[in-house]
């Protein structure tokens, strides 16, 4: 399949030449096979807003996008000269890089001020070069960064056409409470060491730092083997691959944003002394896995309030999938440890389902125990464009482009 691939077919602003760039993934079905005729696109495709008139879908696989994305020199994707118009394809942030050993995990608000709104648009534009810089002299170290937007500030930064699902996160009262606090743009930041994680957090704040408040920054670490601060190894049924891709970016669903995909983050606060006090036994049947091995316990042995039964959901017969780049943090001076959750999926309803069932119960009232021993302190949606989207916000809002 990577060979009906040419070069030219990826968007001529992507620059892979550091692999840690804020755009990664070509969106399935969004790339162009030149050389292919109407006859050949994939029926039932709708074209997206940024497509050029002659974009016709090819429903190739991601998998040659991404391993010619990989193994391309850079000068690969500069279009031939004889190659008219330039095919803008939608490049992803790189929502599904994988787990890291360290993240940090930002999230501002924007003071009233239009000379920021301008900064935070010009950084959109730069966030990728930022990456580049810090990341290229430790190539191997994983860097990347998503940026998501909140409700509100989508409209005022950008205005215009909004992403379907896009809204406040609304807070859940059930069995607990599941609040919503402020938060217009997120920074998830991942790296396999912290320096290159603190150097574009810092980087990125000295942009845009005396026009945003910082409601919250969380420095993750990996503890152990894959494992919260609860003991239990976190992330195991998390979508790898394609499977990961279909579960976070937008497709066809909402075509104007393509490539874009929707993150929910919660920071959760553990009462550590109690759980501890909970027998091994039990904390199994709340999470509904084996502490030590991880072995999920059979599907007639699990409790009905097991963590991974109330977040299983499906839709017509079918799963629906999110991704989960949940991170370990704490103080251990102030006795504070805690899990920061953060989930990303091509709608927010997958996860507000989720919550749902967690907070309130299913059936109501059959809420997760783990809620008894984690309290969520922050709750926040936002939405992430394309990595093309980024690229191409005007400075000034209302300009052509974005
Ligand atoms: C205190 C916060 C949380 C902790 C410590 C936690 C921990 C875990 C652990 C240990 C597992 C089992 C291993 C795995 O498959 O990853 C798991 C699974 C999972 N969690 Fe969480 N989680 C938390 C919050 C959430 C939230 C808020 C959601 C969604 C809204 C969520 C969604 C899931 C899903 C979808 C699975 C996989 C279920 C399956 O298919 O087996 N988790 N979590």
């Amino acid at each position: 399949m990577a060979g009906l691939l040419r070069p030219w077919q990826l968007s001529s602003s992507a620059r892979f030449s550091d692999r840690t760039a804020t755009q990664r993934h070509l969106v399935p079905g969004f790339n162009v096979l030149p050389g292919r005729g109407e006859g050949m696109s994939r029926p039932g495709r709708c074209t997206g807003e940024r497509r050029s008139p002659g974009l016709r879908s090819t429903g190739l696989g991601l998998l040659a996008s991404v391993i010619v994305a990989i193994w391309a020199p850079p000068h690969l994707f500069r279009n031939p000269p004889d190659m008219e118009p330039i095919v803008p394809s939608v490049m992803t942030q790189p929502v599904a890089d994988g787990l890291t050993h360290s993240a940090i995990f930002l999230v501002v608000t924007l003071k009233p001020d239009a000379q920021g709104d301008e900064a935070v648009r010009t950084l959109c534009n730069n966030l990728a070069g930022i990456l580049r810089a810090v990341g290229f002299r430790k190539p191997d170290r994983r860097l990347s960064c998503v940026m998501g937007f909140g409700s509100d500030a989508w409209d005022r930064l950008f205005g215009g056409a909004r992403p379907a699902g896009l809204h406040p996160f609304r807070e859940i009262k059930g069995v607990h409470h599941a609040v919503s606090t402020p938060g217009d743009i997120l920074f998830h930041i991942r790296a396999t060491h912290m320096d290159l994680c603190f150097e574009v957090a810092a980087e990125i704040m000295s942009r845009i730092g005396d026009f945003v408040a910082a409601e919250d920054e969380v420095h993750g670490f990996k503890y152990f083997d894959e494992r919260d601060l609860l003991g239990f190894v976190d992330g195991t049924e998390n979508p790898v691959d394609q499977a990961a891709l279909d579960a976070t970016i937008i497709g066809s669903e909402d075509p104007a944003f393509a490539g874009g995909s929707y993150v929910i983050v919660q920071k959760y606060l553990h009462d550590m002394k109690a759980w501890n006090a909970v027998p091994v036994e039990q904390q199994e049947n709340i999470i509904g896995r084996k502490k030590l091995s991880d072995v999920e316990i059979d599907d007639a042995a699990k409790a009905s309030y097991a963590h991974n039964v109330l977040t299983s959901i499906e839709e017509n017969g079918e799963e629906l999938e999110i991704l989960r780049d949940n991170m370990p943090f704490g103080n251990a001076g102030k006795g504070e440890f805690g899990t920061y959750f953060i989930g990303y999926a091509r709608s927010p309803s997958r996860i507000e389902r989720m919550l749902e069932n967690m907070f309130i119960g299913n059936p109501p009232g059959n809420y997760d125990r783990l809620l008894d021993f984690s309290r969520a302190v922050t709750g926040s949606l936002f939405f992430v464009p394309s990595a093309t989207f980024l690229e191409n916000v005007p400075a000034h809002k209302g300009d052509a482009g974005a």
